[in-house]
C-alpha cells in the first residue's frame, strides 16, 4: 500500500509535526509499503516532499496537491503555469498533524469525501478531543474525573473574583483547542487574568479557565487494533525541571532537558491498571479511533483526573507515546503496522 504521510499544517505546532512525521517516516516498514510524504505549508498549501537522510523536505514552491473529493486517493498536482497533472493515486492517509486543522476532524473529513482510508481518529473522536471544553464535558458524562472548568467567549468573559471563587487560585487560562501548552497561563491576579486572555484569545475563539491540579503528569499511550480491541501502555511520568514550572511548550521542545520521561512510571500496581483502564474508557467517551494519548494528574493520594486527550499523540524524540508503546513491547514499527492495518480494515 502506498501511504500519503501528511505533516506540517496550519497550527501552531506545525515545527512539532515536522518533527513527528520524521519519526512516524522512519518507522514505516519500506518492504511493505510505500510512504509519500505530503507537505502542508503554514498557508495550507500541500507539497510533494521527500525524505533524505532522516530529514523531510519542505517546498514552499512548485505545484501544489490535491485530493480528488471522491476519487479514492487520486491526488492532482496543481502547477502555477501549465496544465495539471495526475500523481499515483495513494492507498491511504496518515496524518501526523497536531492541532486546528489537522487534528481537529477537519483533514478527516478531506480524507472522508475522498473516500480515503485514514489512520487514526475519524471526524467525531478528532472533533471532540481537540475541544477541550467539548472533550471535558464527554468525559465527564462518562463518570471519568476531570478538572473544574469554566468556557470563556470573549462576549461572555466571567468576573475576574466569581473565577478565582468557584476555581481557586492559581487557576490556568488555556485555549480551548491548542495543542503544546501554546497559549497557556498560570494566573493568580486580575493583571495576570487580563493578560491571560489577550494571550488566550489570539490563539482561539473559546478560552477554558481551569482549576490548578497539583500532582504528576502522567500518561498513557492507547492503540486500536483492526479487531477494535484496545491495547493501553503502561504508565508514563513527565517529570518537568523545576525551572519551568508547568510542562510548557517551552519545557518540551525548546529546552533541551527541559522534562525528563520515566516509563513506566513508579505507581502502585492497583492504579496504574485504575489508570490504563480508564484511558480505555476516555478513548471510547470521546469516540477515538486508533490511537491516542491520554493525559492524567495524579497526586500523592492516588486521586487522579483526565486532563487531555491528544489523537495524533506527538512522536518527536521526547515525546511519550513512541516510548511508552515500546516499553509496553510496541516498537514503534508495529504500532505504525498496526495502525496502517486498522485503517485498512
Ligand atoms: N500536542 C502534542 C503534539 C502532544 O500532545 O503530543
Ligand atoms: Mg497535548
Amino acid at each position: 500500500p502506498r501511504i500519503a504521510v501528511l505533516f506540517g499544517g496550519r497550527s501552531a505546532e506545525h515545527e512539532v509535526s515536522v518533527m513527528s512525521a520524521e519519526n512516524v517516516m522512519r518507522a514505516i516498514d519500506p518492504v511493505r509499503y510505500e510512504a509519500v510524504p505530503i507537505y502542508i505549508d503554514r498557508q495550507g498549501a500541500w507539497r510533494l516532499s521527500s525524505f533524505d537522510g532522516g530529514r523531510l523536505a519542505r517546498p514552499e514552491a512548485g505545484a501544489r496537491l490535491t485530493l480528488v473529493p471522491g476519487g479514492g486517493g487520486r491526488l492532482v498536482a496543481l502547477p502555477d503555469a501549465g496544465a495539471a497533472y495526475d500523481l499515483p493515486s495513494v492507498d491511504l492517509m496518515f496524518p501526523v498533524l497536531h492541532g486546528q486543522n489537522g487534528e481537529d476532524g477537519s483533514l478527516q473529513g478531506v480524507a472522508r469525501a475522498a473516500r480515503l482510508p485514514l489512520v487514526g481518529c475519524d471526524i467525531l473522536g478528532s472533533a471532540t478531543t481537540l475541544d477541550k471544553d467539548v472533550a471535558k464535558r464527554l468525559l465527564r458524562e462518562a463518570g471519568l474525573p476531570v478538572a473544574r472548568w469554566v468556557a470563556i467567549r470573549r462576549d461572555a468573559v466571567p468576573a475576574f473574583d466569581g473565577l478565582a471563587r468557584h476555581l481557586g487560585l492559581p487557576l490556568f487560562v488555556k485555549p480551548a483547542s491548542q495543542g503544546s501548552s501554546v497559549g497557556v497561563s498560570k494566573v493568580s491576579t486580575e493583571a495576570e487574568f487580563q493578560a491571560a486572555l489577550a494571550e488566550g484569545f489570539k490563539y482561539d475563539r473559546k478560552l477554558l479557565a481551569e482549576e490548578f491540579v497539583g500532582g504528576r503528569e502522567i500518561e498513557c499511550a492507547v492503540l486500536e487494533d483492526a479487531d477494535g480491541v484496545l491495547s493501553v501502555s503502561r504508565p508514563g511520568e513527565i517529570v518537568p525541571a523545576a525551572r519551568h514550572g508547568f510542562y510548557s511548550y517551552d519545557a518540551k521542545y525548546i529546552d533541551a532537558g527541559g522534562a525528563e520521561l520515566k516509563v513506566p512510571a513508579d505507581l502502585p500496581a492497583d492504579l496504574e491498571r485504575t489508570l490504563r483502564d480508564t484511558a480505555g474508557a476516555a478513548f471510547r467517551a470521546t469516540g477515538c479511533d486508533g490511537w491516542t494519548r491520554v493525559d492524567f494528574f495524579v497526586a500523592a493520594d492516588g486521586r487522579f483526573l483526565v486532563n487531555e486527550l491528544n489523537t495524533i499523540p506527538g512522536c518527536t524524540d521526547i515525546s511519550m507515546y513512541p516510548l511508552a508503546m515500546a516499553a509496553s513491547g510496541v516498537p514503534m514499527r508495529d504500532v505504525v503496522d498496526r495502525l496502517v492495518r486498522q485503517a485498512l480494515a
